[in-house]
């Protein structure tokens, strides 16, 4: 099933009515609710219960966007499976334009992956399934793909909560997408503006970081 596209969605809602607030906290508005990922989250595992039925599989998380999407994906999922982390920084501390000298946006890449976690197990001859938390500019993926396909497993595929196929640098084929979104900075269910807002349980626009 392909991804459904953000205007099946409710579009997003003025006030948050669930992102939690605190004054110092910048102006978040909902673009996925809780129920909206819940209900996302069943179908791709489905799907890939569907896939490999009959077959086990790895989970391999990219730390540590990929946690909380890994941990509800998986469990539906009644196969027997499982989970690997890998930890790649991409982005670290995003500097805002005004901060950075070079003026990269406070959310672009600057095209280097390092990797500050290896696998723990070999992937040799497994299903390794590799779960990322948001699909950007491809560079992360294409990187762990590498990583992960110098293991010769059996296959590999890539589920992916998000993607945001208009900021796309590299060429990336994901087999499981939740929902493409836009070009929007995005935090919650895993996903952090400096480390922050992982614990939000809908996924919200950061404006005004
Ligand atoms: P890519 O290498 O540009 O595809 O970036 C992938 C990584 O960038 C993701 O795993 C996230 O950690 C981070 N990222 C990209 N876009 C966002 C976003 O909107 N919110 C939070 N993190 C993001
Ligand atoms: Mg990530």
């Amino acid at each position: 099933m392909s991804a459904p596209s953000l205007a099946a969605y409710k579009p997003f809602q003025s006030s948050p009515i669930s992102c939690i607030r605190v004054s110092s906290m910048p102006d978040l508005k909902v673009l996925l609710t809780r129920d909206q990922i819940a209900k996302r989250v069943a179908e791709m595992g489905e799907e890939i219960a569907r896939d490999y039925r009959g077959q086990s599989i790895v989970f391999v998380g990219v730390l540590k966007g990929a946690a909380v999407f890994l941990s509800d994906l998986a469990r539906h999922v009644p196969l027997e499976a499982t989970f690997d982390f890998i930890g790649v920084s991409s982005y670290g501390n995003r500097p805002t334009p005004k901060e950075d000298p070079a003026g990269h946006a406070a959310w672009d890449s600057l095209g280097e992956v390092r990797v500050t976690k290896d696998m723990d197990n070999s992937l040799a001859d497994r299903n390794v399934i590799l779960v990322e938390d948001i699909l950007d500019t491809g560079l992360t993926l294409n990187y762990i793909s590498k990583l992960v396909q110098a293991h010769q497993p059996k296959s590999l595929r890539i589920a992916a909560l998000l993607d945001k196929p208009s900021r796309r640098k590299q060429p990336i084929q994901a087999q499981y997408i939740g929902f493409t979104i836009p070009d929007a900075y995005v935090v919650g269910y895993g996903l952090d503006y400096a480390e922050r807002y992982r614990n939000l349980p809908d996924i919200c626009v950061i404006e005004n970081p």
